[in-house]
């Protein structure tokens, strides 16, 4: 058996999310770039939490693949006959726990794990613990509580009487609980009710039959929104994107037009950088201190570095690494690709699986030539190289350091050696008056042609 003082969670997924209309399960659809039940793992192992168990339905592969992957173990409740029925499922999973449980619902991406450890803190001191909110919604079942602050019992609302469909304070779902007892409860539950259901919601009638009393943690209402709907998942998207706006904006990012600007859960944004209007960061990204993204940059998985400067319209793909002092403008995209210090590539460029050198300076209408339809290639830029506009460099090839490449090459084979100049240009041919002459002989053909008609 695990001590009294372990803390563990059951996540309850086994819904079926059929409002969503998706083929991916409700639970899997990203906020902020992270699957809703991320972010609901990652809050209760955030407030101390060792042991996770997902609740799935037997359909939900999916789930237990990705909740597995992050550590959790996952059971199967093997039809939806409630959330009192669903936590049970859980039962056999925890059969060597004697520690404390929290239970939550695997869709509510919003909330914090203060919550979490705060209905944790409460149920040390009363025996139990659920979290509430204020809401009128009448979706929500109605939390009926004595007059000493503690909970009398929650009733559904549409199981609730007139009196009780008036009270605001909600349900939210969240409920701490002792183990074993909880387990024991969950065995003893009916479903006598209008649903026919299990109700998880019935387990603190059962703990006051026992003499455990049940605290109430009050929480906001956006935090315990849950995802049944599209229109649900971009209201939820919108509250994180509020919060990791305010905490950038906190951190003093010069967040210039924050509202425009959409973040990643794991976005790093070190102080006193500077990010334009309407850019786009997906996962993975890191912009350190004094770096600037201007407006209309797509950047995932990417680092940029102290000083440099990206865009307007550039686009950061995996695997770029720009270095300090660095200049990335319009329209060049960036892959797999180390950017070394001071180096440019203002307009119009393809850099992918390559290597720039420090200073080196990459001519607009530049691309590496990375792919022949079944392997990929590297390019090699020496510092302090200079790549000549609209050339092609075919990986695998290499530009050694200060070599120049002239205007409109296609560089292919063996390196250009350090300091050269390399170009593949045919030779000019100029021939005096011939525009001239042109246009008269075909003004003249222009003419007979009309009068014939
Ligand atoms: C539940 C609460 C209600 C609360 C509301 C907050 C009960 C009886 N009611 O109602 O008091 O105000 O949440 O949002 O608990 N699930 C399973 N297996 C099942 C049934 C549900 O895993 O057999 C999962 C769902 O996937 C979902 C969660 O449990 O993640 C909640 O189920 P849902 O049917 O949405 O409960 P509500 O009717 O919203
Ligand atoms: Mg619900």
């Amino acid at each position: 058996m695990s001590s009294t003082n372990e803390r563990a969670a059951v996540i309850l997924a086994a819904g079926m999310g059929t409002r969503m209309k998706s083929a991916l399960p409700k639970v899997l659809h990203r906020i902020a770039g992270k699957p809703i039940l991320g972010h609901v793992m990652d809050a209760v192992a955030a407030a101390g939490v060792e042991r996770i168990i997902v609740v799935t339905a037997p359909a939900g592969q999916s789930v237990r693949d990705y909740a597995a992957a992050r550590g959790a173990h996952c059971v199967i409740q093997h039809s939806q006959l409630g959330t009192g029925h669903a936590a049970a499922a859980a039962r056999p999973a925890l059969a060597d726990f004697a520690g404390r449980l929290v239970v939550a619902y695997g869709d509510m991406p919003l909330v914090a794990s203060d919550t979490f450890a705060a209905s944790f803190a409460a149920q040390a001191q009363t025996g139990m613990a659920i979290v509430a909110f204020n809401s009128t919604n009448p979706s929500y079942g109605r939390v009926i509580a004595e007059k000493d602050g503690r909970l009398a019992r929650i009733v559904e609302y549409r199981d609730a009487s007139a009196d009780e469909r008036r009270v605001t304070i909600c349900n939210a779902g969240i409920m701490a609980a002792p183990a074993p007892q909880f387990f024991d409860w969950c065995s003893r539950l009916s479903n006598d009710n209008s649903q026919g259901e299990y109700y998880l919601t019935d387990v603190p009638l059962l703990a006051r039959q026992d003499r455990v009393a049940c605290a109430i943690v009050m929480a906001e209402e956006t935090e315990m929104m849950g995802v049944n709907s599209r229109g649900e998942l971009a209201a939820a998207e919108a509250e994180m994107q509020r919060r990791l706006r305010s905490a950038a904006l906190a951190n003093a990012v010069g967040l210039q037009a924050p509202d425009t600007v959409f973040l990643s859960h794991d976005t790093v944004l070190e102080s006193d950088c500077t990010i334009g209007p309407y850019v786009v960061f997906g996962p993975g990204v890191t912009v350190k201190s004094g770096a600037e993204i201007k407006a209309f940059s797509h950047l995932e998985d990417c680092v940029v570095h102290e000083g440099a400067i990206i865009g307007p319209y550039a686009r950061l793909r995996p695997g770029a690494d720009i270095g300090r002092g660095a200049h990335i403008g319009n329209f060049v995209e960036v892959k797999a690709t180390k950017v070394g210090d001071g180096a440019k590539a203002n307009h119009l460029t393809y850099l992918g699986d390559a290597s720039v050198g420090a200073g080196a300076n990459i001519g607009a209408g530049t691309i590496t030539c990375n792919y022949d339809g079944f392997f990929k290639y590297r390019t090699e830029i020496g510092a302090g190289a200079f790549i000549g506009s609209n050339s092609a460099l075919v990986a695998p090839v290499t530009i050694a350091d200060g070599a120049y490449i002239g205007a409109g090459s296609t560089i292919s084979g063996s390196a250009v050696a350090k300091d050269a100049l390399c170009f593949t240009r045919a030779p000019r041919k100029e021939i005096q008056g011939w525009a001239h002459d042109f246009r008269e002989r075909k003004a003249k053909e222009k003419s007979l042609s009309k009068k014939e008609k």
